[in-house]
């Protein structure tokens, strides 16, 4: 019996932040399934240019994921043009890097707003109208391994992504409450290639140990980081096998997650570094 009745192909699919990255690639595979295919992102440049080099029925909307009224009318366009949504994925995302103290206030609002508000604003929108089709749906929350690992010098996206992880469980939670068709994955991905790191300071002073860090974390992107269509590959796959962890790159989290799980539970202080013992 096929315990996750949702449709893919021929289905519609939305993607915030779908103009880079993990986004794009998603949109891309999206494509090869014959999904049509709701592409948001605040670039709307870029995502005019993804709607125009995609082989599928586009529907480009620019949209800033932290206005609540922009991703209302993202939902309302997407209803509008095709009548029904199959898969959201709460995708887009930013980096901030720096000690905690010294990111300016408007970079830690920017990016409470887009990592957490931006999900959330997806939520309200989405889920009322998923609720009231009663079709199966998934709705797959972009968190990350650092929603299970926090790193220094990252503050802004460990907080957040700690958030998404928890808001998505408890969202859960309540579908399952109700008993509804519609579905809900924690999508947490290691490194992949992309452009996260590309603004990771907003003009702030930067210590040089934040230097140091970020350029360690662009090497290990561009040396492990795995690509964007092979990750949207094992998504799918994920998605197909009806996942709640979407964990596609187990050797990013697993050993790493056991450890720190075990230094809570003996009352052992964090490791200085991600993933260190
Ligand atoms: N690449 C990685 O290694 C990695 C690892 C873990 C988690 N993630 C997460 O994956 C998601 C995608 O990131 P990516 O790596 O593809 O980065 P990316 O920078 O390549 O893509 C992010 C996209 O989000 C868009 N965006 C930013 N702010 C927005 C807003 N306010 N409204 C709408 N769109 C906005 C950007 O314009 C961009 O197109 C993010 O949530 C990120 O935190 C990425």
């Amino acid at each position: 019996m096929n315990k996750n009745p949702l449709r893919l192909e021929g289905g519609t699919v939305v993607i915030t932040g779908a103009a880079s990255g993990i986004g794009l690639g998603l949109a891309r595979h999206a494509a090869t399934l014959g999904m049509r295919i709701v592409a948001a992102d605040i670039d709307a440049d870029q995502l005019q240019s993804l709607a125009a080099s995609l082989d599928a029925e586009v529907l480009a909307v620019p949209t800033d994921v932290t206005d609540p009224a922009a991703v209302e009318a993202l939902a309302q366009a997407a209803w509008q043009r095709f009548g029904e949504v199959d898969l959201l994925f709460n995708n887009a995302g930013v980096m901030s890097t720096g000690f905690s103290w010294e990111i300016p206030p408007e970079r830690w609002q920017r990016d409470l707003a887009v990592n957490l508000g931006g999900v959330l604003n997806g939520i309200r929108s989405f889920v009322p109208r998923l609720l009231e089709a009663g079709r199966p749906a998934r709705i797959v929350n972009t968190a990350s391994v650092g929603g299970f690992l926090p790193s220094p010098l990252m503050a802004p996206y460990s907080a957040t992504k700690f958030a998404v992880v928890a808001l998505t469980e408890s969202l859960h939670g309540e579908l399952r409450l109700l008993g509804a068709p519609v579905e809900v994955s924690l999508l947490a991905p290691g490194p992949v290639r992309s452009a996260i790191f590309d603004d990771p300071f907003g003009g702030s002073e930067i210590h040089p140990a934040t230097h140091q860090f970020v350029d360690a974390m662009r090497e290990l992107l561009t040396a492990n980081g795995l690509d964007a269509a092979t990750f949207a590959e094992r998504v799918f796959a994920g998605i197909r096998d009806g996942q709640y962890w979407l964990l596609p790159q187990p050797e990013a989290i697993d050993d790493a997650l056991r450890l720190r799980t075990d230094a809570i539970l003996a009352r052992r202080e964090p490791a200085p570094l991600l993933g260190e013992s």
